[in-house]
């Protein structure tokens, strides 16, 4: 090892970009850590001719991954290419030629980490993926050693930067929708299709992740409800903010007496919460631990050098388990079985908003319908509606009452002769509970 650590990268785009920027510039201090110097053997790009906004020796590129991961000089690979087949198949190829590998993709990680972390055991490598949830925020090295004593029963996190910038924008300046999500592009923040993103696919692998991390049960993303932020209106912001409310999207992943519950969904905060203050591309874990109590893990969660920095300290891990000669030997299998909950084992507060005729009558049939299902409010607002004499809007906020109940509630008011539109709904946390 004492000749130096050769690094095959596969990708050379915003992440990439940056792990190199890293490990030129942290050259001394990464030496200093792993006792040998850092270098870059070989970089896998799709087009050769592009201009690329780092200084980088030509004959290092090439179009071939089998240049990356099969070339002898190179010990440890780093997937930054995105993708989940190609990817998948490039990485498998890399362990089984014993090469140690760090990625940054959720979208396989989720999909596919088991089984990667077995072919990684079989072959004595290792396979870390730090950089795959909230960016620059060192979250997974948090549950599995910082916290590897206590019992997590509660994560709650804004796990998507691209979301979160969008949301903050939105709500401050009242900037549309469109035009944020360009910039969050421009900024290197949003997937190369930032549908995954605005539909909250990405926050639910990353929430698949933490699960299966944070809870020891092998949570799939199906396991994960997911709902994004596109149909969040600006006047759903302004509602919530006049209720003292700011809107987030928020990955849940609660876990009672062993039933687990995990779900994606824009969620409306009490404006004290510690996660509503949590801004732009910047993402926060709150984690809570039986022994522990409460936790927040907070930083930027997306990016080219804070995505890098995770990417390169797996580098470092990885390097002292070469050095130690105890590489592929972290992971360990799922201590629980799954078991979810049902829809009247969850339960939340909603927000709901509709359009609803002006008439006598109508607030009580509405307010009946959720006395009849001993559900009462915690806010509740009638407001008329611009332009449109005999409409009213209501906006309330229930208390706690549980999926099931809530479901039925819903479609019961959308029978209801007096509601023209139920305009939104969400689901509320924290704040005063009954
Ligand atoms: P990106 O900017 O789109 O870069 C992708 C790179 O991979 C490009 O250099 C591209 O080559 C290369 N590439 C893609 N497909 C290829 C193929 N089939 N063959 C050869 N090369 C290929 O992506 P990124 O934002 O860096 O993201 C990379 C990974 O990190 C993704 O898994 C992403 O989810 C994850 N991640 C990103 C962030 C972030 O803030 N951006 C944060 C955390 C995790 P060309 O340059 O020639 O096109
Ligand atoms: N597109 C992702 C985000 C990148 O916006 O959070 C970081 O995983």
């Amino acid at each position: 090892m004492n000749k130096g650590i050769s690094v095959g990268l596969l990708g050379l785009g915003t992440v990439g970009t940056g792990v190199i920027q890293i490990i030129q510039a942290h050259q001394q201090e990464l030496q200093h850590q792993v006792g040998c110097p850092v270098s870059i053997g070989k970089v896998l790009v799709k087009n050769l001719q592009k201009e690329r906004d780092i200084d980088i020796d030509a004959s290092l590129l090439t179009d071939q991954p089998d240049d990356v991961v099969l070339n002898p000089d190179i010990d440890v690979i780093i997937e930054v290419m995105g993708g989940v087949e190609e990817a998948k198949g490039h990485i498998v190829k890399a362990l089984h030629n014993k090469k140690h590998v760090v990625t940054a993709n959720k979208d396989l990680m989720a999909l596919y980490g088991a089984e990667l972390i077995t072919v990684a055991s079989k072959n004595e490598c290792d396979l870390f993926y730090e950089a795959s949830v909230a960016g620059g925020i060192p979250i997974i090295r948090s549950l599995v050693e910082g916290l590897s004593s206590d019992r997590i029963t509660k994560m709650m996190g804004i796990v998507n930067g691209t979301t979160n910038y969008i949301l903050t924008k939105m709500s401050k300046y009242g900037s549309s929708y469109a035009d944020v999500l360009k910039e969050a592009q421009q900024l290197g923040y949003a997937e190369s299709d930032p549908t995954a993103d605005v539909e909250g696919l990405d926050a639910a692998r990353k929430m698949a992740i933490l699960a299966t991390l944070g809870f020891s049960m092998s949570v799939a993303l199906e396991d994960v409800s997911v709902r994004g932020i596109s149909s969040v209106s600006d006047d759903d912001l302004k509602y919530a903010s006049q209720m003292g409310y700011t809107m987030k999207l928020i990955g849940l992943a609660q876990r009672d007496e062993g039933r687990v519950e995990i779900s994606v969904q824009p969620t409306l905060l009490p404006n004290e919460h510690p996660l509503s203050s949590v801004n732009d591309e910047y993402n926060a874990v709150y984690v809570y631990g039986e022994a522990v109590g409460e936790t927040m893990f907070y930083g930027p969660g997306a990016g080219s050098l804070p995505t890098a920095t995770a990417v390169v300290s797996d580098l470092v891990t990885v390097m002292k388990h070469m050095r130690l000669g105890v590489t592929g030997r972290s992971a360990l299998p799922p201590l629980y079985d799954k078991q979810l909950k049902t829809d009247e084992e969850m339960e939340s507060k909603y927000f709901l908003r509709l359009h609803v005729e002006d008439r006598a009558g109508s607030f009580s049939a509405i307010t009946s319908l959720f006395a009849d299902h001993l559900v009462s409010f915690e806010k509740l607002l009638q407001l008329p509606i611009k332009g449109e004499n005999d409409m009213a809007e209501i906006v309330m906020i229930t208390h706690k009452t549980n999926k099931k109940t809530y479901e039925e509630i819903s479609q019961k008011l959308r029978d209801l002769d007096v509601v023209k539109e139920v305009k939104s709904s969400y689901r509320v946390e924290g704040g005063q509970s009954k």
